[in-house]
């Protein structure tokens, strides 16, 4: 349960029920250790945390590196390794459980380690990944709860390129496992993705939805629709790891960086534990994974950029491998350097050479191993850093220099501005008593703006990769500042403005924002709401963008509350907050009627959608929302699709009829809700966190 307090058990039955339900991450408080922003967690050679979920206590990652080499070079007969090492089939493991994160809503990634569990575990191109992970056991069994799932399998990754040579950046610990994977259904295939986002013709799928093929991490590695043809493999290269957070540089740095290490597996056409006969029937050289069969490079043990220099070295010619499937291989007349005779090739590896962009950085990486190094370095950890969130909540002793994926913020100021004093500044605005720049062109009251400015700033936060949030005040920036649901915030930033520059120390906006929506709030009724400040603001990066891919309001809503880490009581409840009609239409949001009363807060809303008849009318607005009309009551009143999801949604209705009851739940609920949210991005404050 995402709360713990006095209104969340009066709510348990439905809201635990329906937590769980929607989203496994709610189940219990998972607090952050409280850390100061801006610095890397814990030192010495220590991580530790403290969570309901049970990871507890500290790692020495010294040791871990100890045991974990030990293991890479220990064969066991159950699944005998390949040269001598398990470090490659390690390194595949990392690599499918960080792969499935995917930008668009923050999901997958391999914090909750749920590769172990279905549906990731039974995802056709994670087969044979059982067996690393029972390879992985006995250490999880000697570091126990101290070590997650999640930071094992990524750390194991990590030192595995280490071990065989290659370059690596640091390490960012602090992952939780869940208990289940339920959040991965959204990965597909499953229902909820289906209803997220449909994917007709598997193999052709599209952004938001990850890979091209459910059930792949990446693309098909014969080629688009198994079709071996290089050149028709390269858009679906470019869409996957675009839609995976990573740039071209990135993309070819990592699949030959990756392809330095290990083979592919499919000894012969039977399939799975069929080929071979004896003892090692179905295991070391009789594998069967992937269905193909070879490896990129003479040294799959060591670190090289043999990648690169053999896909422009040889003639790659197309060949029916020995499991069946179409690979590549040098032509007979190429002259094959000594330990090359067993290089191979896939689709998705020869289509490098058929991009111009690919192949000038596949000629880049050939000819300097140092520019491979350093750009893989950083493109690994990104790759299985990215879902913790920003650098302030990596934990452990190797995290490195946090990095631009992590849209680092600056240091906050050593003393915080009066914010009692501030207080008093937005008093005198709420009540009319402050000059106000541009005064009279958004009407009289503006603690509805106020209250939907720190709305608009803090919602971009998603629970799923730690992202967004209010903290850095990127609604100023570009792009957030031009998406179309944040029209004429700029307005209310001016108004904020004159309070801004008397304090030219120590007030951040981002803190200035958050702050002037509660006074507001508090100001209009609300209980109080206990502001944390020591926000700053970023001057460059970006929050998450809208998710503007669902297919009706109903799933935008579901889907919204379960990206941003809310249970649907508190979703519901925030969905009150003040706003004021007249002037949303004054800044082109529509119209829209929550209630006659902007200046106070109350259950109207609620009470308005409940107790109208509402039929459709042609206007759609700026952002996208249908707008309707209310029939037969009164006055007539709008509200959108997305206010009426509210109702459509029978789960979330239920909650809309007890907050129109009973105006002091509604009270109690929001403020929770409210005030997770505000401070849902400041490390050691987060009621929100995973
Ligand atoms: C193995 C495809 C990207 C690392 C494999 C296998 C396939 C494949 C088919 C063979 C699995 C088996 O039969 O055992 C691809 C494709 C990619 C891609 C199509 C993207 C276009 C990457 C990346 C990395 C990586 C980004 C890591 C950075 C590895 C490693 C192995 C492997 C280390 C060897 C595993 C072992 O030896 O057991 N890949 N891969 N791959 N891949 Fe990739």
């Amino acid at each position: 349960m995402l709360f713990a307090s006095s209104i969340a058990l009066l709510l348990a039955s439905t809201a635990v029920h329906t937590a769980s339900a929607a989203c496994p991450h709610m189940l219990s408080r998972r607090d952050a250790r409280v850390l100061p922003q801006g610095h890397p967690a814990v030192d010495g050679s220590i991580f530790a945390r403290d969570n309901a979920q049970g990871v507890q206590g500290s790692v020495d990652l010294n040791s871990l590196e100890k045991d974990l080499t030990k293991l890479f070079t220990t064969s066991q007969p159950f699944w005998p390794h390949d040269f001598d090492s398990y470090g490659p089939f390690f390194i595949r493991l990392a690599w499918h459980c960080n792969g499935s994160y995917r930008v668009s809503d923050g999901r997958g990634g391999c914090d909750g380690g749920r590769i172990r569990f279905a549906p990731e575990l039974t995802w056709a191109d994670n087969a044979n990944l059982d067996k690393a992970l029972k390879l992985l056991e006995p250490v999880k069994a000697k570091y126990g709860a101290a070590l997650s799932w999640g930071d094992l399998i990524s750390f194991t990754g990590t030192t595995a390129i280490k071990s065989m040579g290659g370059p690596v950046l640091g390490f960012c610990g602090g992952r939780k496992d869940d208990q289940n994977g339920d959040a991965s259904l959204p990965l597909g295939p499953s229902a909820q993705q289906q209803a997220i986002h449909e994917c007709p013709i598997n193999g052709e799928c599209t952004a938001p939805l990850g890979p091209t093929t459910i059930g792949l991490i990446y693309v098909n590695p014969a080629g688009h629709m198994g079709v071996p043809n290089p050149v028709g493999s390269v858009p679906d290269i470019r869409s996957t790891f675009k839609n995976m957070g990573m740039d071209d540089r990135e993309t070819v740095a990592l699949i030959g960086g990756g392809h330095a290490f290990g083979k592919t597996h499919g000894a012969c056409k039977l399939g799975p534990g069929k080929c071979g006969s004896g003892p090692d029937k179905g295991i070391g050289r009789n594998a069967f994974t992937s269905g193909f069969e070879g490896q990129w490079t003479g040294t799959p043990t060591r670190w090289t950029n043999d990648y690169y220099v053999n896909l422009l070295k040889y003639n790659w010619t197309l060949f029916e491998g020995p499991g069946g499937n179409p690979q590549w291989k040098p032509a007979a007349t190429d002259k094959l350097d000594a330990d090359d005779a067993h290089v191979r090739m896939l689709t998705a590896d020869v289509a490098l050479l058929h991009d111009p962009v690919y192949l000038k950085l596949v000629k880049e990486y050939a000819a300097d191993v140092k520019s491979l190094e350093n750009d893989f370095a950083r493109s690994w950890y990104k790759l299985v850093s990215r879902d913790v969130g920003p650098a302030t909540r990596c934990q452990g002793s190797r995290v490195p220099p946090p990095q631009p994926f992590q849209n680092p913020l600056p240091a906050p100021p050593a003393k915080l501005a009066n914010f009692d004093a501030v207080r008093a500044d937005l008093a005198k605005i709420l009540t009319g008593k402050a000059a106000i720049p541009g005064d009279g062109a958004l009407g009289q009251y503006y603690g509805a703006l106020f209250v939907e400015l720190a709305w608009r700033s803090a919602a971009t936060f998603r629970i799923t990769d730690h992202f967004g949030g209010a903290n850095g005040a990127r609604i100023r920036l570009s792009p957030e500042k031009d998406y179309a649901d944040n029209v004429g915030m700029d307005k209310v930033l001016e108004v904020l403005s004159a309070v801004k520059s008397k304090y030219p120390d120590g007030l951040s906006w981002a803190d200035l924002i958050v702050l002037a929506g509660e006074v507001a709030l508090e100001h209009a009724g609300s209980k109080p709401l206990h502001f944390i400040g020591g926000r700053v603001d970023a001057v460059d990066g970006e929050n998450p963008a809208p998710r503007t891919y669902y297919s009706n309001a109903t799933v935008a809503a579901r889907d919204t509350m379960q990206v941003m880490g809310f249970t649907p009581a508190h979703y519901v409840a925030l969905a009150a907050r003040l706003r004021s009609p007249s002037q949303q239409a004054r800044l082109g949001l529509g119209a829209k009627t929550y209630t006659s009363h902007v200046d106070a807060f109350s259950n109207d809303y609620f009470k308005i959608l409940l107790q109208n008849h509402w039929v459709p009318t042609d206007v759609v607005s700026k952002t996208g929302a249908k707008q309707y009309k209310s029939d037969g009551y009164g006055e007539p009143r709008f509200v959108t699709d997305a206010d009426l999801a509210l109702i459509w949604d029978p789960e979330f209705r239920s909650f809309v009829e007890k907050f129109a009851q009973d105006g002091q739940l509604l009270q109690t609920v929001f403020v929770e809700g409210w005030s997770a949210l505000m401070k849902a991005d400041l490390v050691g404050h987060n009621d929100l966190a995973m």
